[in-house]
């Protein structure tokens, strides 16, 4: 079944968001994504640290006044008191305000979506994730890669043992867009970034290296036993790390080899995953998201095409357009935000909902004691530490 179809069945989703003010970046991708499947609608909002941004924000987004707040805090119990209470806020702030903000949520009985990194501190993404169990409310945390189509098929594929027991991986993410000191420009991604009091204990590791560490995980199913790492700061004057390489070491006994850079010049957005295995190899990049090449022992290399008849159930599941029609960002995002929206209607109905496939509470809390991880290795004159 189409899950666009089922749920207009059910009716329509209402969500609220603390985030995405003027000149930001992921809130609006947020609301775009959303609206792509028509399932949620925006009615509440808390859109920046600033009020008067707010209410520009709340007016263009037709948001009506009494459900524009001052503060997340108003929000979530004002929201909370309302028999038309949102169903679920989307949070895409800087990361220190990740913990505050889904507690008070979740506290308020509220589903949350909440950006990447889940927290700073290990124990407050542990405490996210017990609260979210303890209240029985969904959690979703937008790991965008994971959205992709031929993410997923190259996943299903692994899963049914196509390449073989994974021996090798290789994880890249390299960007230039702080080759230079852009936080003294007064940019405001760059800003909070690279300031410690607002990313948390690593700028690159945390913004980007955590990326590679989930859509490895999501792809491969594999646990990382332990790291070894280098976070260093090549720019003068700056804080925190702005490349990292990360050696790792799975439980099954495959290694693992993670670059993440913001010092890269010459590149974007530039993550790559390559995944090598006893019978074959797949590889995919985020800059060329619709195609996937893949190898045999023996055999020619072959450039998998999204939209090809011979997508597994769930690529083809999220693919949308026929090939050779570019899918992306936006796509990637709406199918994270189409299965959570799913999923939580199926549960309000008391149905099924084992075919859930979104990054979860669980995988955020990973991805922050991955940060943490990599942090004290590097700390600690990169030596192996476990996980
Ligand atoms: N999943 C991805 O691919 C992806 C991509 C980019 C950013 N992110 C994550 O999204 C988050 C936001 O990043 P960004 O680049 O959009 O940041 P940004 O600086 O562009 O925007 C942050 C927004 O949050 C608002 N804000 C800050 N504190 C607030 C508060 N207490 N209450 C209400 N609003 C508040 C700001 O006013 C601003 O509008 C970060 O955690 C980042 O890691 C994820």
């Amino acid at each position: 079944m189409i899950e666009g179809r089922e749920i207009v069945a059910a009716g329509k989703l209402s969500y609220g968001m603390v985030g995405g003010g003027e000149g930001s970046f992921i809130g609006d991708v947020h609301r775009k994504a959303i609206a792509f499947d028509g399932l949620a609608s925006l009615v509440a909002g808390c859109f920046s640290i600033d009020y008067d941004d707010t209410l520009r924000t709340a007016k263009k987004l037709h948001v009506s006044d009494d459900r524009v707040y001052e503060n997340y805090v108003d929000m979530a119990r004002e929201e909370a008191k309302r028999s038309d209470c949102i169903d679920f806020v989307s949070i895409a702030t800087p990361n220190n305000t990740h913990f505050p903000i889904a507690k008070e949520f979740l506290n308020a009985g509220i589903n949350v979506v909440c950006e990447k990194p889940l927290a700073i501190e290990e124990a407050e993404a542990a405490e996210l994730s017990m609260l979210a169990k303890d209240k029985g409310l969904l959690f979703a945390v937008t790991y965008t890669y994971s959205g992709y189509a031929m993410v997923k098929h190259a996943r299903e594929m692994i899963k049914r043992g196509d390449i073989g027991e994974i021996r090798v991986v290789m994880g890249e993410y390299a960007q230039d867009w702080l080759a230079t000191k852009l936080e003294d420009t007064g940019n405001m991604q760059a800003s909070w970034r690279t300031d410690p009091s607002q990313t948390g204990k690593s700028n690159c590791v945390g913004d980007i290296g955590s990326h590679i560490e989930n859509t490895v995980s999501y792809m491969t199913g594999l646990k990382i036993d332990s790291l070894c790492s280098s976070l260093d700061s090549f720019v003068t004057g700056r804080k925190l790390d702005d490349n990292a390489e990360i050696l790792v070491r799975f439980e099954n006994g495959a290694r693992g080899v993670y670059w993440a850079s913001q010092v890269a010049v010459g590149h974007d957005n530039g993550l790559r995953v390559r995944i090598f295995g006893s019978k074959g190899s797949i590889e995919w990049e985020q800059e060329n998201p619709n195609y996937l090449k893949v190898a045999f022992i023996g055999e020619p290399v072959q450039v998998l095409s999204r939209g090809g008849g011979y997508m597994l159930p769930s690529a083809a599941g999220v693919s949308r357009i026929p090939a050779g029609h570019p899918e992306g960002y936006y796509e990637a995002f709406a199918n994270i935000y189409r299965n959570f929206a799913t999923t939580l209607i199926k549960r309000k109905n008391g149905d099924d909902t084992s075919d859930a496939d979104f990054p979860t509470v669980e995988d955020g809390l990973s991805g922050v004691r991955f940060i943490a991880k990599a942090v004290e290795s590097s700390q600690k004159g990169s030596i192996w530490v476990s996980l």
